[in-house]
């Protein structure tokens, strides 16, 4: 029988994954770009080129999963420290794959959503495809693919209490769910897993707030090398886990 509260199953019959226990909301940290350009002696931007048939075979993986929402890291509040061209390079890459790809993603029922900073760093034109993706695929209700883009953690939490001052609430009406109302997309529910690719064991201010209960699961693999396969078999880890939530494992 489903649980109510999964409120989500498995499109695919997926070998060792309880369809019934599908994460609602996946988070990922696309990492590992680089590395994976440099090993083939090719250029770091290309890299982040390759990383597109990696995200695009994940969001198929997430559609056979069933999955409701799942949110990818493309571009940090830290990653401005990179060199210019590299800099450059993302925002007119980012750029192309949404006016590339964002029919193949309506098509397929998904609903695109972006979170982060809409600072004067990022480049109008680029600002002006988000919007028209977002208007695009509205009212699509398969996934919402959301794209971290300028987006830090701790950003998203100082914005939030700025507008909860500007907005002059009191302190004894600021709680829990005061902050997640003012966090960028107050509809995204809490991350249920958090994965992160390349080896590397850190957040690097990923949903900081929202991930405070996720299940986090760290794989070798170069994001360009990241397939559905891994993404199924990061779901078969999380099903493997014992969720408490601070409190005691209900056996
Ligand atoms: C992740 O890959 C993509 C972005 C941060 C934009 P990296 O570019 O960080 O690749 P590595 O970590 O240097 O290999
Ligand atoms: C995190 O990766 C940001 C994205 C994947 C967009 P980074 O490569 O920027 O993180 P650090 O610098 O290794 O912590
Ligand atoms: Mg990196």
């Amino acid at each position: 029988m489903a649980r109510a509260s999964a409120g989500n199953v498995a499109r695919v019959d997926i070998p060792g994954i309880d369809p019934t226990r599908i994460p609602v909301h996946i988070a990922c940290v696309m990492d590992g770009n680089g590395r994976w350009a440099q090993r083939r002696g090719l250029k770091r931007t290309e890299g982040h080129a390759a990383g597109e048939e990696a995200l695009f075979d994940t969001v198929e993986g997430a559609l056979d999963l069933g999955v409701k929402w799942l949110t990818v890291y493309a571009f940090s509040t830290e990653n401005w420290r990179r060199p210019k061209d590299e800099v450059r390079y993302l925002m007119g890459f980012n750029e192309s794959l949404l006016v590339r790809r964002r029919d193949e993603l309506n098509d397929r029922d998904v609903r695109m959503r972006f979170i982060g900073r809409r600072d004067w760093r990022v480049p109008k034109r680029l600002l002006r495809r988000m919007d028209e993706s977002v208007e695009l695929t509205r009212d699509n209700g398969t996934l919402t693919l959301t794209i971290a883009f300028n987006y830090g953690g701790r950003a998203e939490i100082v914005d939030a209490v700025k507008q909860l001052v500007a907005e002059g609430v009191p302190v004894d009406k600021i709680d829990e769910k005061t902050i997640s109302k003012r966090m960028y997309d107050p509809e995204m529910p809490d991350p249920d897993l958090w994965v992160r690719t390349s080896g590397e064991y850190r957040t690097s201010n990923f949903l900081m707030w929202e991930a405070a209960y996720s299940e986090l699961v760290f794989t070798d693999t170069l994001w360009p090398d990241f397939r559905r396969e891994h993404l199924f078999d990061a779901v078969r880890e999380y099903q493997d886990r014992d969720r408490r939530f601070g409190g005691l494992a209900d056996d």
